[in-house]
């Protein structure tokens, strides 16, 4: 990485870190005056507060969070509604914050399966396993790290969420990238994430709004497909859901990876197997 890069991320942890402190000591949305601190102060406060963070959760599932752990969201959408979780998987959220989405996906996955949030920002981590633990949830894990370099083996993984931070990543071609290598075969992402409309150049998502509020460093709808693709995923989509800033949306972003036949299970090989030569 570069020094620019390195700076970028350092801003970016240093940002949440300052956020997750002020969760703590219950000065809710980190002192920035707005409903998330993923947002910026040059979007209005009371309309970013509808944009980001918990009210993106319905009253059912934000009953199903101890109050803190609501309140710690920072994100611009609700992976767990998307990605249609089922008992006994495995789960990884990218970048989980204060845990809401490992949390939730906990209670979908139940006690056969397994959540594990990963994050690079040491206050979040703290937070995040104190809320899990006011949650009473123990099927997960908040592993420290960076999202460009996944701390989890190959195929180990049936569905990646994220949750407003890939637009974060300094490389998000190794994110995605990243992504690919820990899904099992035929594994899915269901990602929410800043995405801007395709005719909004670099320079205009940044005077829309800052790189560490969820703005400036967001793909368009046309690369986050173009990147998606070329990190090897089929059935890609990127939905807009709600507009965040002028020509810049909330988005859902879907994908799956391929299926790769195991050559025992194709049935020449069955046939051959069972003495059929
Ligand atoms: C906008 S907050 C979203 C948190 C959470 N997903 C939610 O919905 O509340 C971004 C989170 O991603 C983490 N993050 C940002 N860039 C990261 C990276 N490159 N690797 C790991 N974590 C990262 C930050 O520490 C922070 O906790």
């Amino acid at each position: 990485m570069t020094s620019t890069t390195d700076q970028l991320r350092e801003e970016v942890r240093m940002r949440y870190a300052e956020s997750a402190r002020a969760l703590v000591v219950g000065a809710g949305d980190c002192g920035c005056g707005s409903g998330s601190c993923c947002s910026d102060d040059s979007i209005a406060s009371a309309a970013s507060s509808e944009r980001f963070g918990e009210v993106l959760y319905d009253a059912e599932q934000r009953n199903e969070l101890p109050e803190r752990a609501a309140l710690a969201s920072l994100g611009c959408g609700n992976p767990t509604a998307v990605a249609e979780l089922r008992e006994g998987e495995v789960v990884l959220d990218l970048g989980s914050g204060g845990g809401i989405d490992v949390i939730l996906s906990a209670k979908r996955v139940g006690p056969s399966g397994t959540v594990f949030g990963l994050d690079m920002t040491d206050e979040m981590l703290a937070l995040a396993r104190q809320n899990a633990r006011e949650a009473g949830v123990t099927n997960v894990h908040f592993l420290k790290g960076v999202i460009e370099q996944i701390p989890l083996p190959a195929d180990s993984v049936d569905v990646v969420i994220s949750n407003c931070v890939i637009n974060l990543s300094t490389d998000k071609a190794a994110v995605l990238t990243e992504m690919q290598r820990v899904l099992k075969p035929g594994g899915r992402i269901g990602v929410s994430d800043v995405v801007a409309e395709d005719w909004l150049s670099p320079d205009e998502r940044s005077e829309r709004g800052s790189y560490v509020g969820c703005i400036a460093g967001a793909l368009s709808k046309g690369e986050y497909e173009a990147a998606l693709e070329a990190a090897g995923f089929e059935g890609v989509s990127v939905e807009f859901t709600h507009e965040v800033a002028d020509g810049m949306h909330g988005a859902i972003v879907k994908a799956v990876k391929a299926r790769v036949p195991d050559e025992n299970s194709l049935p020449a090989a069955a046939a051959t197997e069972a003495g059929c030569r």
